[in-house]
């Protein structure tokens, strides 16, 4: 059984709006396991982004507690907290945001050679290491315009993971992108996590929510359903596909 890598108890978020407050989570009881691939779906709407933002500590929580590896994120102080999310948390979102003029390597490399961990040819060569494992090697001279929205997202997720984040939070990492980009992206972030990167990613795509080892339906400002998968495997992905389309039907998706 593997052990929580985050914990989420009584948390809530609510937004000021009109006047009034939009309660957008409403005390959520949630773990997530280290090495799982973890998946929150739900409709556009649903606050999937606003529970990402709260887990990772990239907005702050109305109340409730975040428990990161048994420290509470929600009462560190900013400087603490963007220290922990530069070094332990990865994040990739449906837009790149890559540097415009700076190469896929350079846009790699950067934030490793801002970690400060390791000298700056073991940050260059761990970058052309997954810039290779990611099949992007080739176009690492490009700038982001000269290559594809898969490769661009490709190299996006290499920039998320060049400090070995204990976990890799995602945010629709395939609303921008094609059917073959998406297949690519998704071959990618399923090859990490059978290789051990624990995975928190939410969508509302179905061909992402497959990879999942572990979904969950968000509804209502709550957790209000949750399937638990085998690791993905290309070969069943029919049956696999028929389960979860069942599992979604039941929670009226
Ligand atoms: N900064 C904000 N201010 C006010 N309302 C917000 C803010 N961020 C999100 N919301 C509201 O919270 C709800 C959930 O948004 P979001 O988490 O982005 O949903 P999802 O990612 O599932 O589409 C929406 O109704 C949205 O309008
Ligand atoms: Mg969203």
């Amino acid at each position: 059984m593997s052990e929580n890598i985050i914990s989420a108890k009584d948390l809530c978020k609510s937004f000021a709006h009109n006047g009034g407050q939009v309660h957008v989570l409403t005390h959520i009881d949630l773990d997530i396991r280290e090495k799982d691939f973890t998946v929150v779906m739900g409709a556009s709407g649903s606050g999937k982004s606003t529970l990402l933002y709260a887990l990772s500590g990239m907005d702050k929580a109305t109340s409730g507690s975040v428990l990161f590896e048994g420290k509470d994120i929600t009462k560190m102080k900013e400087k603490e907290l963007a220290a922990l999310r530069s070094r332990d948390f990865g994040f990739v979102f449906q837009q790149m945001h890559l540097v415009s003029n700076l190469t896929l390597l350079e846009n790699v490399t950067v934030p490793g050679y801002l970690s400060r961990d390791k000298s700056t040819s073991e940050v260059k060569a761990r970058a052309e290491e997954l810039l290779s494992q990611m099949g992007i090697a080739d176009v690492k001279d490009h700038l982001p315009s000269q290559v594809s929205g898969g490769e661009q997202q490709r190299c996006a997720i290499a920039r998320s993971i060049i400090h070995d984040p204990k976990i890799l939070f995602a945010d629709e990492p395939t609303g921008a992108l094609n059917r073959k980009n998406t297949k690519e992206v998704l071959d990618l972030l399923t090859d990490l996590n059978r290789k051990g990167q624990s995975v928190l990613m939410v969508t509302h795509d179905l061909r992402a929510a497959l990879r999942g080892s572990r979904l969950l339906y968000l509804e209502d400002g709550n957790v209000i359903g949750e399937m638990t998968l085998p690791p993905y495997n290309k070969e069943d992905e029919k049956s696999r596909e028929t389960q979860v389309n069942a599992w979604l039907s039941s929670m009226k998706w």
